[in-house]
């Protein structure tokens, strides 16, 4: 096991350079199986979870190489299997993205129920109901959704939220089904206008990604193509509040500007220095940083990846903040984790009151998920003394080498091996 050992950091000074983006680079890997075509993707980054993607891509026949860092060659000449084992489901709830894919290439795909997680129940209802309208059968049993179908059939379908997932999963069983399908009231994240450019180039006809309404129409096949993944907004975000809450001056580059607006509006008006250049975004604290509510909303609205760093700063500004959380019921674990740093926060139900002038010091904490595991390292660099993060495996889950990067920009952080 590892721990992570933070000591209260100067100010973080310098350039970092944001990696390709999670939640983009594991649709895009799932949606290869479509293709019977060589895949070369870029921008690829080193990640538990892209790690379990490639597992998942070899059970199904895959075959993964890479040739340079952060590039894979992926090719699916044929489907060898259809059913993602618990292992893999559990390890990653992602999995459930190769529902769509896999239904559309060989007709049939068995995942299994991926269940709740730390962070809520999450449900995929709007996934099978989008399915099922387009003339899947679907089947649960001993855990296993299985869905089959012999020739999938373009439908009008409208999801009662927008769920990212359920997005992915119904574009990518779309471009190979019979028609058009239009899907409204669709997610609009960047990540699935990623997503379908990469579709785009193997052949799939999809209008409208990064709208509410997307329009597929189906072609017989895909053949692979060479792609490379925008940035990850959230760990941008997270470096931003990184230089914020230390007073830093931080430059922040292969950043796509647009993407990181809903976080950009919220630090500029706790009174921290943004300014955009071209592909990079520089951020300046020092400043007193004043207290400011957020919403987290589906984009543009404020990232729920990126409430735990935000409420973190709250906890150093002038006053208190309200944070709601309406996309995850239970995204508040990090709370107690921060209150043992010296954090006061009250939680009522998905809301919570942060007051500000928090004397952080250091303790031993645990990352209770991904985004939590970012929020403590942030309060480390500013707490008192010396801060532990445990359970690492949360963070390297989706950040690729954070320490590595903070530390080059001057925080006092290192890894350890423990017992
Ligand atoms: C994706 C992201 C995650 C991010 C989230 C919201 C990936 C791999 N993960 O997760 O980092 O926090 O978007 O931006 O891209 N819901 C249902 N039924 C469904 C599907 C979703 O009720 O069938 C609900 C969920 O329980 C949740 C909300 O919709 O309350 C949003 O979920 P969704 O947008 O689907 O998130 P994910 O795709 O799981």
């Amino acid at each position: 096991m590892e721990n992570l050992i933070i000591n209260h950091s100067k100010p973080l000074y310098g350039e970092v350079t944001v990696s390709g983006s999670k939640n983009a680079v594991l649709p895009i890997l799932a949606a290869t199986v479509l293709t019977s075509g060589e895949n070369i993707i870029h921008d690829v980054p080193e990640l538990e979870d892209v790690k379990i993607m490639e597992e998942i891509l070899s059970t199904v026949g895959s075959k993964i190489s890479s040739d340079s860092p952060n590039s894979l060659k992926v090719e699916t000449t044929a489907i060898k299997n259809f059913e993602i084992p618990y292992e893999l489901v559990t390890k990653m709830r992602a999995s459930i993205l190769l529902l769509g894919p896999l239904l559309a290439r060989c007709g049939k795909a068995s995942v299994s129920f991926p269940g709740g997680c730390a962070i809520g129940s999450r449900p995929i209802d709007l996934h099978l109901k989008g399915l099922s309208a387009m003339g899947a059968d679907i089947e649960q049993s001993n855990g296993l959704i299985t869905a089959s179908a012999k020739k999938l059939i373009g439908k009008k379908i409208y999801l009662d939220f927008p769920s990212v997932g359920a997005t992915e999963n119904l574009i990518m069983a779309a471009v190979l089904a019979e028609g058009e399908t239009i899907l409204e009231n669709a997610a609009i994240e960047p990540e699935i206008v990623d997503l379908s450019t990469y579709l785009s180039s193997c052949g799939a006809q999809i209008q409208g990604a990064g709208t509410d309404t997307v329009k597929i129409t189906g072609v017989p096949e895909l053949k692979g193509s060479e792609h490379t993944v925008i940035s990850d907004r959230i760990e941008a975000g997270t470096f931003m509040i990184a230089s914020a809450i230390t007073g830093g001056n931080v430059l922040i580059k292969n950043v796509i500007p647009a993407h990181l607006k809903p976080i950009t509006a919220k630090l500029k008006e706790a009174n921290i220095e943004v300014s955009e250049e071209l592909n990079a975004i520089r951020v300046k604290g020092g400043n007193l940083i004043k207290n400011v509510d957020i919403k987290t909303l589906p984009y543009p609205g404020f990232p729920t990846d990126m409430q735990a760093q935000f409420a973190t700063l709250m906890t150093t500004s002038a006053g208190n903040s309200i944070i709601v959380e309406t996309i995850f019921e239970n995204r508040f674990l990090y709370v107690p984790e921060l209150i043992r740093l010296g954090a006061n926060i009250k939680i009522d139900g998905r809301a919570a009151v942060i007051s500000g002038n928090a004397s952080l010091n250091g303790a031993k904490v645990k990352a209770t998920d991904l985004r939590a595991g970012a929020a403590l390292i942030l309060a480390g660099l500013v707490a008192d003394g010396v801060t532990t993060v445990t359970d690492l495996y949360h963070i390297d889950r989706g950040y690729e080498k954070l320490d590595q990067k903070l530390s080059a920009l001057g925080a006092n952080i290192s890894r350890i091996e423990t017992e």
